[in-house]
């Protein structure tokens, strides 16, 4: 399988989670588009290209369940994200309800418009380790109160790599007429995702992540009722642009002048390998591995995992590291090991993150605990 991608195969590569890595198939669909562009550029840019990207959000949205004019391209989930804050009609004294679990950019994100407006953003903290799903929506509901206008909430954590309960808890705000914002960005092509019965209001997710687009392909679905209220961040052409739509939401956040729409393009290559290569066979696989892996890191490192049952777990394993691990322990795997795999602080200790994606083997595992054996002996 890692020759069907392009990465180092002197690596072992344990991070698709950060920026993923891209088939050879559908790297070449990539250059494919791109050599179409440069072949004739107006017809292309002017004429062509809407076709095709309606045929990709159609394919994408034929994956999640939702209509293909609810979404909109973006080159990564932060900035779907912004273009969604920058939409809502939020004041002073509205509270943003997260977790202490959200990835770093976003919440940045948010502090910059709640220091603008005068938003109070609400980092709720749940149990660590989290046990049940009822425990952990329990926990987070706590944190709503009169005030609360917004849940924004990741489907798979970054930094904790692990699967929260959104279904209960849209389902939860919907009924208590909270806007539910998901954060998606690990989870298309990685767990099955069903967009139209979350019944979230906003989703973003990456495509470059699981689902191995090549890097830039992200989306962000708007439920219908909230089109008319969206605002893109950079306004470009609009309606006077040469998009023709079919709706006023795509005509304004869709055409960007010159952008090179290509990697968006591929989205239909990189479903298309899936299927080709039997995706969900290789996902179980990928499944096993990761619950070896939590065994393996748990025995080694002696620490306490900060999930209790699987049905946390992905194709990640965020695991604590001891307390006294060399500082750039990270370093030490690539120049000692030529092991990529994320180490970094979350709250106050510090984590590994192995990612386990079809390329990846038990070899590979088993060269990431021999190393680190020899690095924390
Ligand atoms: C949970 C989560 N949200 C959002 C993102 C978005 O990343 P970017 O910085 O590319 O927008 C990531 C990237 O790893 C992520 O893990």
């Amino acid at each position: 399988m890692k020759d069907q991608f392009l990465l180092d195969p002197n690596a072992t590569f344990l991070n698709h989670g950060s920026f993923g890595a891209c088939p050879r198939v559908v790297f070449k669909e990539y250059q494919n588009w791109q050599r179409r562009l440069e072949f004739q550029p107006g017809k292309f840019m002017t004429h062509e290209v809407y076709h095709y990207l309606k045929e990709a959000r159609d394919d994408i949205g034929k994956f999640l369940n939702c209509n293909g004019d609810d979404l909109l391209f973006f080159p990564n989930p932060t900035t779907a994200v912004s273009n969604v804050i920058n939409s809502l009609q939020l004041s002073a004294g509205d509270e943003i309800l997260m977790t202490q679990h959200e990835y770093g950019a976003l919440v940045r994100s948010w502090r910059a418009s709640a220091k603008k407006i005068g938003l109070t953003i609400r980092q709720q903290p749940v149990s660590n380790p989290v046990t049940t799903r009822e425990r952990f929506v329990k926990e987070f509901w706590s944190g709503v109160n009169k005030n609360t206008r917004v849940i924004f909430i990741s489907h798979i954590t970054s930094s904790t790599a692990l699967i929260f309960p959104v279904e209960e808890i849209c389902s939860l705000a919907s009924k208590a007429g909270i806007l539910t914002i998901i954060d998606g960005a690990h989870v298309p092509g990685h767990i099955p995702l069903d967009i139209s019965s979350l019944n979230c209001d906003f989703y973003t997710g990456a495509c470059h992540k699981w689902l191995c687009a090549p890097k830039g392909v992200s989306f962000l679905y708007i439920k219908e009722t909230h089109h008319e209220q969206m605002s893109p961040l950079v306004v470009s052409w609009g309606a006077e642009g040469d998009d023709p739509g079919p709706t006023e939401l795509l005509k304004n956040f869709q055409w960007q002048g010159t952008r090179d729409m290509s990697a968006f393009l591929t989205i239909p290559a990189a479903i298309r390998f899936r299927k080709d290569n039997q995706w969900s066979i290789v996902q179980e696989k990928c499944k096993e591995l990761v619950k070896r892996t939590a065994d393996q890191l748990q025995q080694l490192l002696n620490t306490e995992p900060i999930f209790h049952g699987s049905h946390w777990l992905g194709q990640m394993i965020s695991h604590p590291l001891p307390t006294a691990v060399p500082s750039d322990l990270k370093l030490m795997l690539w120049n000692d090991h030529q092991i990529e795999v994320p180490v970094f602080q979350w709250q106050d200790r510090q984590f590994i993150r192995v990612s386990i994606q079809g390329y990846n083997t038990w070899t590979d595992i088993e060269r990431l605990i021999y190393a680190l054996k020899t690095l924390l002996s």
